[in-house]
């Protein structure tokens, strides 16, 4: 698709606004999170990166110390298992003494209708995305209590219009969605505050590359262009920021309004047409007038 919008090439945001801060990044190796990662250092805070490959995740920490200078540390560890993470959450305290900032990221997806997922697919989107950001909230709640942290849960649009072919993705994302509600409540009274961020079709992501494997011509967002990785590290900076300090229960929708007309995906003659179809149900005898 089209992308006629300029995206700013540097931060809008001050370089020192996450000085003293430090955060817990979960699939910080790769993608969207790596991104968000890389933006939480530039801005002045320390990071821990976590997924389940040491190799993948050691490579881009070096990466990412070139090119902003900062401090990363890179933990691997699977989010469906509590061990794991207790074992990376300890390294990270150890390393770093305290956290400010977690960001659940690690998720899986691919499509497939319901009646073609395995009952082990299904299940597997949910420990990942939903039981995984469960399993490293608890396991971090005691170190964001005491730094009166903020969490960022990284969410989707998908469950919003129950989109075809993603009914693992659906139901573990809304569910994330809901546990950062009741974070939010919860936690509040402590100082913690929680939030989503919500992508939308991000080019060059893994998440793209599975979700339109056919490419991206087909895709249409309200704004004109597809997001970029950068679109999302603003939001990840703004909600970590003293910015959103009285900003939580939050999700933050950053998909330059691409849920919000998933019927375009059929073409805009078909929209009308259903159009009609509806009135001629709504108000059979005004549209039989116009006959
Ligand atoms: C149907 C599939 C499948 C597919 C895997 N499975 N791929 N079923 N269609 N394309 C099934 C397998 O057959 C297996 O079931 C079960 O899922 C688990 O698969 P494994 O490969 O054994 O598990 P694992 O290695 O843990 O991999 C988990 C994964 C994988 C989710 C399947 O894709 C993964 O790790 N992905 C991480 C990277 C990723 O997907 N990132 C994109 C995130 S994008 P059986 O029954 O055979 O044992 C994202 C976007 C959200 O989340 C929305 C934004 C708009």
């Amino acid at each position: 698709m089209s992308n006629n919008v300029v995206i700013p090439t540097s931060s809008i945001f001050k370089d020192d606004i996450l000085k003293g801060k430090v955060a817990f990044v979960t699939g910080g190796g790769s993608g969207i999170c790596k991104g968000m990662a890389e933006a939480l250092a530039r801005h002045g805070a320390k990071v821990t990166i976590v997924s389940r490959t040491l190799s993948k995740l050691e490579a881009a920490a070096k990466e990412m110390r070139a090119s902003t200078g900062g401090e990363f540390l890179a933990v691997a560890a699977d989010v469906r298992d509590h061990k794991q993470i207790q074992v990376a959450v300890d390294k990270h305290m150890a390393h770093y003494g305290r956290l400010d900032i977690l960001v659940n990221g690690a998720a899986g997806n691919f499509l497939s209708l319901s009646q073609h997922l395995s009952f082990n697919a299904f299940r597997s989107v949910i420990e990942i995305d939903l039981i995984g950001t469960f399993n490293t909230t608890k396991i971090c709640f005691p170190h964001l209590k005491a730094s009166k942290g903020s969490i960022i849960n990284v969410s989707a649009t998908l469950p919003y219009n129950g989109q075809v072919f993603q009914s693992h993705a659906c139901a573990a994302k809304a569910g994330v969605d809901a546990l950062s509600l009741v974070w939010a409540n919860e936690w509040g009274p402590l100082g913690i505050r929680s939030n989503c961020i919500a992508p939308g079709p991000i080019a060059n992501t893994v998440g793209m590359a599975k979700l339109a494997p056919e490419g991206t011509d087909s895709v249409r967002v309200p704004i004109g262009r597809l997001g970029e990785v950068r679109d999302i590290e603003h939001a990840t900076l703004y909600l970590a920021s003293e910015a959103a300090s009285y900003v939580t229960g939050q999700v933050l929708i950053v998909d330059g309004g691409n849920w919000l007309q998933p019927s375009l995906e059929f073409g805009y003659p078909q929209v009308c047409e259903q159009e009609l179809n509806m009135r001629e149900i709504m108000e059979p005898e005004k549209a039989k007038a116009k006959l």
